[in-house]
């Protein structure tokens, strides 16, 4: 699991995306290391919290451009979707710590986290219309529900990038720290600190609102991303993209 790297120390898990030779962009195999990392945890009586981090300065440029090309994730059993039902099933406190940036999915999977750390260098961007697809990760319904519908409109349609400050003023982050991964792990140790079955049932009611709702709207924008994957509009941007590298 080399892409993936994980550490367990005090009952807390350090899971860090660690491809930052491509700016942590993830891949299907990435996922499915999230997915099974996230799944044992669950189930480890020795793991008490999680935290998300990234290897490098940044946090992840997102799904990776090239595999979405060869590789559309278009049926609910691929490893974004594995990976993206772990994470809102996870049962424990996930705690995120956010270096640089944040694109597409290392904004939208911070919506499932209980806590979130940013450095002053985040940058988070969601610009899924950019690329001609849809939101995902159930962020169709979180993202409005959490900072209202008009800024999330403007996000979303807009692809702009928007930075730690103010990503703690609309709520996306708890805290901005100079050393995002330290205050993480210090949240996360006091986290595990606690009574244990006190803070899973606490997170379980604290969620149970939304949770079939999101599931709903997970299967929704599935649908609409596999297509879009498939679409012209995407196929321009992927080839933007290819040709601002020059390859
Ligand atoms: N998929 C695949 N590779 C990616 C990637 C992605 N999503 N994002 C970055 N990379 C790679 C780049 O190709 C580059 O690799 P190279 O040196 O082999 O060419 C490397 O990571 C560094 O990225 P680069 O684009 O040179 O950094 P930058 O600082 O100029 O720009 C971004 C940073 C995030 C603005 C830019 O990389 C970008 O737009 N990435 C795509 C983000 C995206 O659309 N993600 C999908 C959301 S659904």
């Amino acid at each position: 699991m080399t892409q993936i790297t994980s550490e367990i120390s005090n009952q807390v898990q350090v899971i860090r995306f660690n491809r930052p030779e491509k700016m942590n962009a993830l891949t299907r195999d990435m996922y499915a290391d999230l997915a099974k990392l996230l799944s044992e945890a669950a189930g480890d009586f020795a793991v008490r919290a999680v935290v998300i981090s990234s290897v490098g300065d940044h946090f992840t440029a997102g799904n990776d451009i090239m595999d979405f090309m060869s590789n559309p994730p278009t049926s609910e059993d691929s490893t974004v979707a594995a990976f993206l039902s772990a994470i809102l099933n996870f049962p424990k406190p996930l705690i995120a710590s956010v270096k640089g940036n944040a694109v597409g999915v290392g904004t939208t999977l911070l919506l499932h986290c209980d806590v979130v750390v940013a450095s002053e260098t985040a940058a988070f961007s969601m610009p899924f219309t950019s690329l001609g697809l849809v939101p995902e990760a159930g962020s169709s319904l979180l993202f409005p529900a959490l900072v209202g519908y008009q800024r999330a409109a403007k996000i979303f349609m807009t692809g702009e990038v928007f930075g730690a400050q103010y990503a703690r003023e609309i709520g996306l982050v708890a805290e901005v720290a100079t050393d995002s991964d330290a205050e993480a792990i210090a949240i996360a140790d006091k986290i595990a600190a606690q009574p244990p079955t006190a803070i899973i049932n606490t997170k379980a009611l604290m969620k149970a609102s939304k949770h079939d709702a999101v599931e709903a709207v997970m299967r929704a924008e599935f649908q609409l991303f596999a297509m879009a994957l498939e679409s012209e509009e995407f196929a321009d941007a992927a080839m933007r993209f290819m040709a601002k590298k020059g390859k």
